[in-house]
C-alpha cells in the first residue's frame, strides 16, 4: 500500500498567511500541519509516501522531512504546477502508485481518536475505493454522501444546498490500482479542476465504492480558514497538555511501530535542543527502552 499527501493548493482563504508559506507548513500548535496527515498514513501502516507540493514549496518540504529515512520510511516528492484538482494526484502519482493500492490524504486534514488506527488498517489494500465519513453540523460545506435505506452509497454531492444527510466525505480516501486509469477518464468540472467527486462517481457506478463512518469520538478537522486553523491549534494544545502525550509526533509513531530504534529518537531529540518537542522525544525513547528490558 502506498500513500499520497496532497500538499499543494493556493490556500487563498488563509491569505496573507499563505502568500509566502505553504498552508501545510503553517504551525498547528507545536508542529507543522503536514505532520498530522503524515501521522495518519503512518498509523495506518503506510511506509512509502509521495508528497505533492506546489513548485515553489518542494524544497522546504524536503528540508523538513528529507527522504523519510529519519523516520524509517520512504518519502518522495513531486510537484503540481497548478492546483488543478484533487483527482490530479493520481495522474501525477501514476508511476509512484504502479500496481498497488493507494491512500490519498489531503495535506490540511487532521484526524485523531482511538479506534482510527484499527479502522484504517482494516480498509487497507481492499478492492475498489473507500471513503471515510464524518457527521458534521455544516454538511453543505463538504462533499456529502447520499445512502439508500440499506446504507449503500447512491450518490455524492459536492457542497449541496439542501444536503440529504449530514455525512461529510473527509479528506482521506483508499483506492485500488485502477485509480490512475479512472482519473484519466474525468474532465475538469465547473471550477476547472479534476474533481475527486467525479472519480468517486466512477467507482460508485462500478459498485465498488465502500464507505466507513469514523467512529464516535474521532475528531476530524480541516484547517482551511483562519478560524479552523486556530481551532485545530487549540484542540491539539488542550489534548496534549491534558494527556501529557503528543498528537501526530511522527518520530514517536515510527519508534512505537518499530521502524526506528530508540537511539535514533535520542539523536533527533538532541538536534531539537531545548524545545519541548525534543524533551518529549527523549522521554518516549526512554519509555521504549524500559519496555524492551
Ligand atoms: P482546498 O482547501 O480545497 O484548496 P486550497 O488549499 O487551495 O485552499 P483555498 O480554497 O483556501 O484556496 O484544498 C484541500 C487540500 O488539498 C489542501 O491541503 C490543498 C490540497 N490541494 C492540492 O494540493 N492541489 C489541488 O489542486 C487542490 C484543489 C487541493
Amino acid at each position: 500500500m502506498k500513500g499520497i499527501i496532497l500538499a499543494g493548493g493556493t490556500g487563498s482563504r488563509l491569505w496573507p498567511m499563505t502568500i509566502s508559506v505553504s498552508k501545510q507548513l503553517l504551525p498547528v500548535y507545536d508542529k507543522p500541519l503536514i505532520y498530522y496527515p503524515l501521522s495518519t498514513l503512518m498509523l495506518a501502516g503506510v511506509k512509502d509516501i509521495l508528497i505533492i507540493t506546489a513548485p515553489e514549496d518542494e524544497k522546504k518540504f524536503r528540508t523538513l522531512l528529507g527522504d523519510g529515512s529519519q523516520l524509517g520510511i520512504s518519502i518522495s516528492y513531486t510537484i503540481q504546477v497548478k492546483p488543478e484538482g484533487i483527482a490530479q494526484a493520481f495522474l501525477l502519482g501514476e508511476e509512484f502508485i504502479g500496481n498497488e493500492s493507494v491512500a490519498l490524504i489531503l495535506g490540511d486534514n487532521l484526524f485523531h481518536g482511538a479506534g482510527l488506527t484499527g479502522l484504517l488498517q482494516e480498509g487497507l489494500g481492499q478492492f475498489g475505493a473507500r471513503i471515510f465519513l464524518h457527521e458534521v453540523s455544516n454538511p453543505g460545506d463538504y462533499g456529502v454522501l447520499n445512502v439508500d435505506r440499506d446504507g449503500n452509497p447512491t450518490s455524492i454531492e459536492e457542497k449541496p444546498t439542501n444536503p440529504i444527510s449530514n455525512l461529510a466525505v473527509t479528506g482521506l480516501y483508499f483506492f485500488d490500482y485502477h485509480v490512475s486509469d479512472y482519473a484519466k477518464l474525468i474532465k475538469p468540472g465547473k471550477r476547472g479542476e479534476l474533481e475527486i467527486t467525479d472519480l468517486l462517481q466512477i467507482y460508485l457506478e462500478k459498485k465498488s465504492l465502500l464507505s466507513s463512518r469514523l467512529p464516535r469520538g474521532t475528531t476530524w478537522l480541516d484547517t482551511g480558514t483562519p478560524a479552523s486553523l486556530h481551532d485545530a491549534s487549540s484542540y491539539v494544545r488542550i489534548i496534549e497538555e491534558r494527556t501529557d502525550q503528543k498528537i501526530a509526533c511522527v518520530e514517536e509513531i515510527s519508534a512505537r511501530n518499530g521502524w526506528i530504534q530508540p537511539e535514533k529518537l535520542f539523536d533527533i531529540a538532541s538536534k531539537y535542543g531545548k524545545s519541548k518537542y525534543g524533551n518529549y522525544l527523549t522521554r518516549v525513547a526512554k519509555e521504549i527502552e524500559d519496555l524492551a528490558e
